[in-house]
């Protein structure tokens, strides 16, 4: 498999950094073509976890270039430190590569989405702060900054200025914020170009080059589909489209050059922020998803909402992705559960939907109508071979591939990197 994104079916969280390291051992090229540090993937080796942000999932191979694309924002402080920290734990992160085309975070697009949200008051979307919906705006509105811009420093003072101008107007007259100092940011900035313009160069050649050399190229998404900002919960989503699509516009490559989809998904389906979610639960199930599944997330510590699978969301997640097969995640994780639910339709004002809705309304109002299965009651944490599953597991994972009508090759069985039962038939 030459080229293969890798890619949440869900909101997020899916466990899509497990399965990129997984995949990442016989890699060459692992690129991360949209979103910034608003991500947060968890990879565990022998027990040791690392937590990536911006950097890609394959950073931890020796063997593996890392890139990061033009469709991400970067925000250069949390790279630095992510480099630093890999290197501090004998990972040397110095293969990556920057394209420089990719937008920079700055410190006025932390303050506008922290400022934004709070105005927003109970309509906000719960966003990671991290600045990432304005510096998407900025790119949109052909104000941007890109990484390149760093480099040259009389065009990036101008093109600071003119940015500072605009944002220092709207912090003072609209917001009642105090104004951001230039000379401050342009000195900071000009010492985060330094420390990584060796790592910048044109990522699209590098990509386009190793498919034809004939190397395997990796495509991690973060996110997820129904966090798209074209396919997702919209104003609900982030500011990038994780689904397959962002991964030619977000790395430069043609869709014809990508051979494999890969859908990460949760055996049962978890979202952090806020935004509709048909078959989240608000009971002790709920209670016992988040805890017993860990989940927290990994950029803001926020407690995750958990609910049931929803079979009509990865039916959906399979058609705007085209799928080629799924990546089961946690199903160790429903171990601890007499009987499991799965949505295979929802119900709303009399209208059964077996489709993802058109209307978002229908997210808010339906009542999920669910399938139940039996549970196995067992620990499988320690099972390493597919057929070594229980019988009620394996008919659960079997249900989920006839729902998606795709495959399921992988099921995860815990958060190392050996918990994953590689299936074939
Ligand atoms: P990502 O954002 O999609 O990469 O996912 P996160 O890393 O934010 O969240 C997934 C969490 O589940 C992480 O803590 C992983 O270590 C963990 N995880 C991944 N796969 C499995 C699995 O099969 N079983 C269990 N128990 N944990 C898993
Ligand atoms: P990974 O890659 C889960 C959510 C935020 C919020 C919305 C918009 O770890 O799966 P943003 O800061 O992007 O403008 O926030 O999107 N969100 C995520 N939820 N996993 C993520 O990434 C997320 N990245 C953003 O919680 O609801
Ligand atoms: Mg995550």
């Amino acid at each position: 498999m030459p080229a293969t994104v890798i890619l949440g079916t869900q909101w997020g969280d899916e466990g899509k950094g497990k399965i990129t390291d997984l995949y990442s051992k016989t890699a060459d090229v692992v690129v991360r073509y949209q979103g910034g540090n608003n991500a947060g993937h968890t990879i565990v080796v022998d027990g040791e976890r690392f937590a990536l942000s911006l950097i890609p999932s394959g950073v931890l191979y020796p063997t593996v270039t890392p890139v990061i694309g033009n469709g991400t924002v970067i925000d250069p402080a949390v790279l630095i430190e992510e480099m630093d920290e890999l290197s501090g734990r004998g990972i040397d992160p110095t293969r990556l590569r920057i394209s420089a085309n990719a937008h920079v975070i700055m410190p006025y697009h932390r303050k506008m989405d922290a400022i934004l949200e709070r105005f927003l008051g109970q309509q906000q979307i719960g966003t990671t702060k991290r600045g990432i919906g304005p510096a998407y705006v900025d790119k949109y509105s052909r104000s941007g900054i890109r990484i390149q811009d760093l480099f040259d420093p009389k065009i990036f003072r101008e093109k600071l200025e003119v940015n500072l101008k605009d944002k220092n107007r709207q912090l003072q007259k609209v917001y009642n914020q105090l104004p951001l100092d230039i000379d401050e940011i342009y000195d900071e900035y000009l010492v985060y170009a330094d420390r990584i313009q060796r790592y910048v160069t044109d990522t699209s050649l590098l990509i386009w080059q190793a498919i034809r050399d004939g190397q395997d190229v990796l495509f991690e998404g973060a996110q997820g589909t129904l966090l798209d900002i074209d396919h997702g919960t919209y104003p609900f989503v982030t500011s990038s489209n994780p689904t397959a699509g962002g991964a030619t516009t977000g790395s430069g490559i043609g869709p014809r050059d990508i051979d494999t989809v890969i859908g990460v998904a949760k055996a049962y389906i978890s979202r952090v922020g806020t935004g509709p979610f048909p078959t989240e639960l608000h009971d002790e199930i709920g209670e016992r998803l988040v805890e017993i599944g860990g989940e927290y997330g990994v950029v803001t510590g926020r407690r995750r909402r958990c609910g049931w699978l929803d079979g009509v969301a990865l039916k959906y997640a399979a058609r705007v992705n085209g799928l080629s097969e799924i990546a089961l995640t946690k199903l160790d994780v429903l171990s601890h559960f007499d009987t499991l639910k799965i949505a295979i339709a929802y119900d709303s004002l009399g209208e059964r939907y077996e489709e993802f809705p058109r209307q978002q309304r229908v997210l808010y109002d339906c009542a999920p109508v669910y399938e139940e299965h039996e549970g196995w009651s067992t620990d499988i944490t320690a099972v390493r071979e597919y057929d070594d599953l229980p019988k009620a597991a394996q008919r659960y994972v079997e249900r989920v591939e006839e729902l998606a009508g795709v495959p399921v090759t992988s099921v995860g069985v815990g958060p190392d990197r050996e918990a994953t039962l590689m299936r074939t038939g």
